[in-house]
């Protein structure tokens, strides 16, 4: 195989853990996001190659596939870029903010995945196979007050994926959706609460969460199955978290 990955949403969270950790395991990584300085401290410390894309701009994605296959092409895509914006009701959020979620969690998973295919297929050609990782949430799978827009999104990224799937049948790529539950990671829950860092601090207080590395151990794993192993959905919470609304708080302890 290649081992070079595509990791979207590289400067923070789970993008920059995963490509932190596919460095350490001798991948070669292309880290895509909008912030360059973050991408930059990233590049210098894992030998990754920063691209910086806005995954709703369609030039930029273009541009971005353009770059990836001009330096070595991959044969990894790792769909992770996206994020919520606001827990108003379905009656009372903003049109602008369910846009925001749409934009990036799946009409950019779609853009960048369809300017990245050629270059997939041709890694799957020259090496055997190639591989997506579309990064939805347990948000995708189970609904929740106040969750509208952020559930709608990743609803529809897991429904693009399933689609992806079908319609990918028959090539040498695998599809594969990975959904975690609660992770801490330090700017997720701060933008969805639009910066209201108190608030954005409750959900993992007196709870042991997910964090990012946890989660792209989980996806690196996916990618180190055969290349005929295709996972088609991995979902992972914490212990803590047995469902989307319950959330045991305080430490945990084996019944008497
Ligand atoms: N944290 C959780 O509890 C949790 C749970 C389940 C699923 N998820 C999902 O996991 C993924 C990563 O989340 P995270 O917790 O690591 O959050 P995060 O730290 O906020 O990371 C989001 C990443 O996406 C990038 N991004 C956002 N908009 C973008 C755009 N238009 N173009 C390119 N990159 C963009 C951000 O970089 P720039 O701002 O530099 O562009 C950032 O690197 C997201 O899809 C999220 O929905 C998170």
């Amino acid at each position: 195989m290649l081992q070079r990955a595509v990791v979207t949403g590289a400067s923070s969270g789970i993008g920059a853990a995963t490509v932190r950790l596919l460095a350490e395991l001798g991948w070669s990584t292309v880290a895509v996001a909008r912030r360059a300085d973050r991408l930059a401290a990233l590049a210098a410390e894992t030998g990754a190659h920063a691209i910086v894309c806005d995954v709703t701009d369609e030039a930029q994605v273009a541009a971005m596939a353009r770059e990836v296959a001009e330096t070595g092409g991959a044969d990894v895509l790792f769909n992770n870029a996206g994020g919520a914006l606001g827990t108003e009701s379905v009656e009372r959020a903003s049109n602008d903010d369910w846009r925001w979620m749409f934009e990036v969690n799946v009409i950019g998973l779609r853009t960048v995945t369809a300017a990245l295919l050629p270059v997939l297929r041709d890694a799957a050609r020259a090496h055997g196979w190639a591989s997506i990782v579309n990064l939805t949430s347990t948000a995708g799978h189970g609904s929740y007050p106040g969750g509208g827009g952020y559930n709608a999104a990743k609803f529809a990224a897991r429904a693009v994926t399933e689609v992806l799937r079908l319609e990918l049948a028959g090539e040498p790529i695998r599809v594969m959706e990975v959904a975690p539950g609660l992770v801490h990671t330090e700017e997720f829950t701060l933008n969805r609460l639009r910066g209201d860092a108190e608030s954005a601090a409750k959900p993992y207080a007196d709870v042991v969460p997910l964090t990012a590395e946890d989660v792209a151990r989980v996806v690196v794993s996916a990618l180190e199955q055969p290349p005929h192993v295709n996972q088609d959905l991995i979902v992972l919470r914490p212990v803590a978290q047995s469902s989307v609304f319950h959330t045991h708080r305080g430490p945990l302890t084996p019944k008497a």
